[in-house]
């Protein structure tokens, strides 16, 4: 049984050494290249087993594993290469999430880890800048670090295990048992965390031992190589020179050969070409290095293993989607099918619902998770930046509440950004999802309230008020009268009904010192003009009057979020209309 190399995604918080850790890895795997070299491409490296282990030294023998070796991809923290997909799952067989031990966990390494969970992918924790503990001592290369620390000062040692403890603390509220990778007993219940340091080395030896463990213990029968068949996860689209446009992919399944048909994730839907060229770039696979600058072409690439490739039409491939080999013509239309509904993570569509937006298809694909988790209904979704299109369509939604654009990772087109200062379409962007779901949800809390309120000034709500005493400006057309609110909110122009159930005129206007209000709220005393009342006849000082309601507004008030007082002058109202009218209001 031939076993591929298992696909391992460095993941983490931006700047917690990623790169510098798989830099650190592609370096000790060059110092031992006489075990076996390897081979490096753009934000992919492969390490065969015999390099790993020389590297490990006496810490793993290459002849009890089957895997191959250890194909390595970079994901930069500030992109959503988090979540590269293949088809049915993950791309990533394993993954390394690496914290900054000094920093622990940040908003990106529990997106991470929600995603791993999601994806039930195995991972371990590289507990990283451990030279940064004072009084830190890196081993000599190639030594266990677990052995090395007993060495060290005691207060070294306690600095390191505070560290790795509060960092299992942090997993452990997010539903993960970890411990240190030399204290778990069990590898399927536990997440290892291996304290290292991507600048010295330190701990390098045993985070690939655990590795190449956890590959061979759990992975064996994913990563039987099937003999045929093609498939890869396209990282990006880039232009190589000389080349023209490139995918660059991960091929994880059977192979590709210069010439193959192959089928391919379309921004807009899949599309047929065929590859015209296979090229492994030599680059270093630092994200911060030099561009590639020399590509060698070659005919045929086997799975695991990340090359470029040239095909007519590929400047139209979807990051985050699939490449596949379509050797026979019978297979074209099933295949065609299958990537269809792999670029389609949405499982329910409902009309009011948000929209959501990423740079990659395994982004969105988080994002369609998250919001469904998290009960934030979708619309619709789509990868790419903020078209107008989209802006337009956002504007016939019905519920202003969902008017919104969740954009991960992309940005806002200008011809969108004129739509949306022409409407009420909400666009929140961002780099962190959860973040872009929180800000959503304030968002939309606010819109709520604004939507109250704008329909608290359309009807009539129920409130009265006392007209006052010795506060008599103008006896009638309109009467001027000092009032002050009893219950609610007055807001001018209302219809007045008396308590005996007579009509009560018109509620033209409030003046509070000297000056026109909008309203006046409970307690307030303020001037009032009233249209259609005669002061000594039809009112008189001390008497109250309320707020008329139609029977409509009765009816919808009810079902309405009203304060106490205003409830109970609602039942007044509906009890002084029943004296006449039974049924009013029923
Ligand atoms: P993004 O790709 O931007 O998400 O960052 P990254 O996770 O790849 O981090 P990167 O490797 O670029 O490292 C970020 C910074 O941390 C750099 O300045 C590194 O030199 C430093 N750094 C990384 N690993 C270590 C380490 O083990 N010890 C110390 N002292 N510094 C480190
Ligand atoms: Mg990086």
């Amino acid at each position: 049984m031939t076993l591929r190399q298992p696909i391992i995604s460095m993941m983490g918080h931006v700047d917690h050494g990623k790169t510098t850790l798989l830099d650190r890895i592609a370096g000790s795997a060059r110092a031992a290249r006489e075990a076996g070299g390897i081979t490096q491409h753009i934000g992919a490296l492969e390490v065969p087993l015999r390099t790993v282990e020389a590297i490990c030294r006496g810490l793993i023998r290459a002849d009890q594993f089957t895997v191959p070796g250890l194909l390595f991809i970079d994901t930069p923290g500030h992109r959503s290469f988090v979540n590269m997909r293949r088809r049915g799952g993950a791309l990533a067989d394993i993954a390394i999430v690496v914290v900054d031990m000094n920093e622990g966990v940040m908003p990106q390494t529990r997106e991470v880890l929600q995603i791993l969970r999601h994806e039930t992918t195995p991972f371990l924790v590289a507990a990283n800048k451990v030279d940064l503990v004072p009084g830190f001592r890196s081993p000599p290369t190639g030594q266990s670090l677990a052995s090395h620390l007993r060495t060290l000062p005691e207060s070294v040692q306690r600095d390191v295990d505070a560290k790795v403890y509060a960092l299992s603390e942090s997993l452990h509220s997010l539903g993960f048992s970890a411990e240190r990778y030399d204290r778990i007993q069990d590898y399927r219940r536990n997440v290892a965390i291996v304290p290292v340091s991507g600048k010295t080395g330190a701990g390098l030896p045993d985070l690939l031992a655990v590795l190449v463990g956890l590959a061979q213990r759990f992975l064996e029968k994913e990563l039987t190589l099937s003999p045929d068949g093609g498939e890869a996860t396209i990282l990006e689209v880039s232009e190589a020179r000389g080349i023209g446009a490139v995918a660059n992919v991960v091929v994880y399944q059977g192979f590709l050969k210069v010439g193959d048909p192959i089928l391919v994730t379309g921004w807009e839907t899949p599309f047929a070409t065929h590859i015209r060229g296979i090229y492994r770039p030599r680059t270093n696979p630092s994200s911060r290095g030099t561009p590639a600058q020399t590509v060698d072409p070659i005919p045929e690439v086997r799975a695991a293993s990340g090359v470029q490739i040239s095909a007519p039409g590929i400047e139209k491939a979807l990051p985050g989607g699939l490449l596949r080999a379509v050797r026979e013509a019978a297979e074209v239309e099933r295949a065609r099918q299958e990537l269809e509904r792999e670029s389609n993570p949405i499982l329910a569509v409902v009309e009011n619902g948000v929209w959501l937006k990423a740079d990659t298809l395994g982004a969105l694909e988080a994002m369609v998770f998250e919001c469904q988790e998290g009960g934030i209904p979708i619309k619709g979704a789509s990868v790419g930046a903020v078209t107008r299109r989209d802006v337009m369509l956002m504007r016939t939604v019905r519920d202003p509440t969902c008017r919104a654009i969740l954009a991960f990772n992309v940005p806002v087109l200008p011809e969108a950004q004129k739509a949306i200062e022409g409407g009420d379409v909400q666009v929140i962007p961002g780099e962190v999802m959860y973040r872009i779901l929180e800000e959503f949800r304030t968002w939309q809390e606010r819109r709520r309230a604004e939507l109250e309120q704008e329909k608290r000034r359309s009807i009539a709500y129920p409130a009265k008020f006392q007209v006052l005493p010795g506060f008599v400006f103008r006896a009638s057309k309109p009467a001027i009268v000092g009032v002050r609110v009893l219950a609610g909110t007055l807001r001018p122009p209302c219809r007045l009904i008396k308590p005996d159930g007579s009509d009560g005129g018109t509620l033209r206007s409030l003046q509070a010192e000297g000056k026109t209000i909008k309203e006046a709220t409970e307690g307030q005393e303020v001037a009032a003009a009233i249209d259609g009342l005669v002061v000594g006849r039809s009112v008189k000082p001390g008497d109250v009057l309320l707020v008329s309601l139609t029977e409509d507004a009765a009816r919808t008030l009810r079902g309405e979020n009203l304060t106490p007082a205003e409830r109970s002058v609602l039942e007044e109202v509906i009890r002084i209309r029943r004296q006449t009218q039974p049924f009013w209001g029923t």
